[in-house]
């Protein structure tokens, strides 16, 4: 039976319909709520606000649950693999052995990236932080491949095409920026393997592959796949809205993505821990510095939008990085640092009133780093991760039947009506 929210104001009742997912999220249907009353919602940052429908991916941050399409990010980091769970996303279900292969097959015949794209790449100042080269180039390959994507067999085309040049791109954005010889993909390698060659490999020294770095890739991505309507997510459907090619839909989610909130915070935290150890180890100066309401530093890799609890991949991503760094022999300082900060900040009245916790990036900028990622290429790995929930989410909404482009209203609070004054007739100031 159909449930409704009354709104009473000024004497007049209005019934707003109540709608429930699968999960018993429930939402006030406000669709017809500035029709009927003149009002409309007020909500910065859109903390209370569903803008769509979604069956991709659950998460109760409460609970601390992730689920992709219903499967828990656990069951996926330990069992499945990127490319699998990529197909899961995009098309909603597990694959079979025969889709799993010709995805494959398609993912390598789709790797190269045209070689024009070489003279932009190797045109961008020296400076330039891969991120802002990633999202240009991504944007640059509607000009490379223009066909158009109208019937489901050219976007999946479209799609696929895009998660195989999508790692090679940012292979050849490390490579070209360090001046190598860039190396191109070879069909014989898995998705993570190639692209640690592509990375890595070098004409004086052949990377060697090691199965828990190969293995501790397969699972950041995988983490990283999709986080439903996040402020990246939701520029892709936001700019996607507007019904613009996929390629540029995806530069706009890239773009979100590179902010120290969001995505580039993998690259914040390490920059705050190397701060700290530089400074003597000092973590808990940071701790009393994020708490001190006239100082704008904030712990880098805590606190999440959702998460009211422990980030369940930043579980997954401390255990990891603890296997990773044992399995390699390495020891870490800024490990160290990580893990005696987050156990004073855990307990801090502060942090636990906030309900601030370490998220997905406390951790993961370490595994990076082990793996011998630089630094400021962090987020593009972050990126490359989040594809495929991208994708799933630009398919999804191209597919909605209540889908309409985005424009959200306002509160103005300008200046009532006022009228030109000629440049003759000013005050001098
Ligand atoms: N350190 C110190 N205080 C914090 C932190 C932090 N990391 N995060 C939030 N707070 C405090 C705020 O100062 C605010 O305090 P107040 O209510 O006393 O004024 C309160 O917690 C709520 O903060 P908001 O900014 O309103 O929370 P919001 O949900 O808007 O922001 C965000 C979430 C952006 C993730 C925030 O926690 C943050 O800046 N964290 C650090 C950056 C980071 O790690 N980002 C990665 C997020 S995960 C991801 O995108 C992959």
């Amino acid at each position: 039976m159909a449930e409704y929210v009354t709104l009473t104001y000024e004497g007049r009742s209005y019934q707003l319909p109540v709608i429930e997912g699968t999960e018993n999220e429930r939402g006030i249907d406000i669709l017809r709520l500035r029709t009927d009353t003149g009002f409309i919602t007020y909500d910065p940052g859109f903390a209370n606000t569903g803008a769509c429908k979604s069956g991709i991916t659950y998460m109760d941050g409460e609970k601390g649950i992730l689920r992709y399409r219903g499967i828990p990010v656990e069951e996926l980091a330990e069992r499945s693999t990127f490319k699998e769970t990529s197909y899961l996303l995009i098309n909603g279900r597990l694959p079979s052995d025969r889709e799993l292969r010709n995805f494959s097959i398609m993912l390598n015949d789709h790797s190269l990236v045209h070689e024009d794209m070489k003279t932009f790449y190797q045109n961008f100042p020296r400076l330039s932080h891969p991120m802002g080269i990633l999202s240009s180039m991504v944007n640059a390959l509607r000009s490379f491949y223009p066909e158009l994507q109208v019937t489901e067999e050219e976007i999946n085309f479209t799609v696929t095409r895009l998660l195989a040049k999508v790692r090679t791109m940012a292979a050849m954005s490390y490579k070209i920026s360090r001046g190598h010889t860039v190396v191109y993909p070879r069909p014989d390698l898995a998705y993570s393997e190639n692209f640690l060659n592509m990375m890595f490999n070098t004409p004086v020294k052949p990377y060697e592959f090691i199965k828990e770095v190969v293995r501790a890739l397969e699972v950041f991505w995988i983490l990283h796949a999709d986080h439903e309507q996040n402020c990246s997510t939701t520029a892709v459907r936001v700019v996607g809205s507007g019904r613009v090619n996929l390629y540029a839909a995806i530069s706009a989610g890239m773009s979100a993505l590179w902010g120290p909130l969001h995505g580039g915070a993998n690259q914040a935290v390490i920059e705050m821990l190397s701060d700290i150890h530089a400074s003597g180890g000092d973590y808990r100066k940071a701790v009393e510095r994020a708490k001190d309401k006239n100082d704008s530093f904030r712990l880098m890799g805590f606190g999440h939008r959702v998460y009211k609890t422990y980030d369940p991949r930043a579980k997954i991503m401390k255990r990891m990085c603890d296997n990773l760094l044992e399995a390699l022999n390495l020891a870490d300082p800024l490990l160290d640092i990580a893990k005696e900060l987050e156990e004073v900040a855990v307990k801090d009245p502060y942090f636990v009133d906030h309900n601030l916790y370490p998220n997905v990036d406390f951790y993961s900028g370490i595994v990076l780093r082990a793996i011998g990622i630089p630094t400021n290429m962090f987020t593009v790995m972050f990126a490359i991760g989040r594809l495929p929930g991208w994708i799933a989410q630009w398919k999804e909404s191209m597919d909605d039947p209540q889908w309409r482009i985005s424009r959200p209203r306002q509160i103005y609070t300008g200046p009532l009506e006022t009228h030109y004054v000629p440049m003759s007739e000013r005050e001098p100031s």
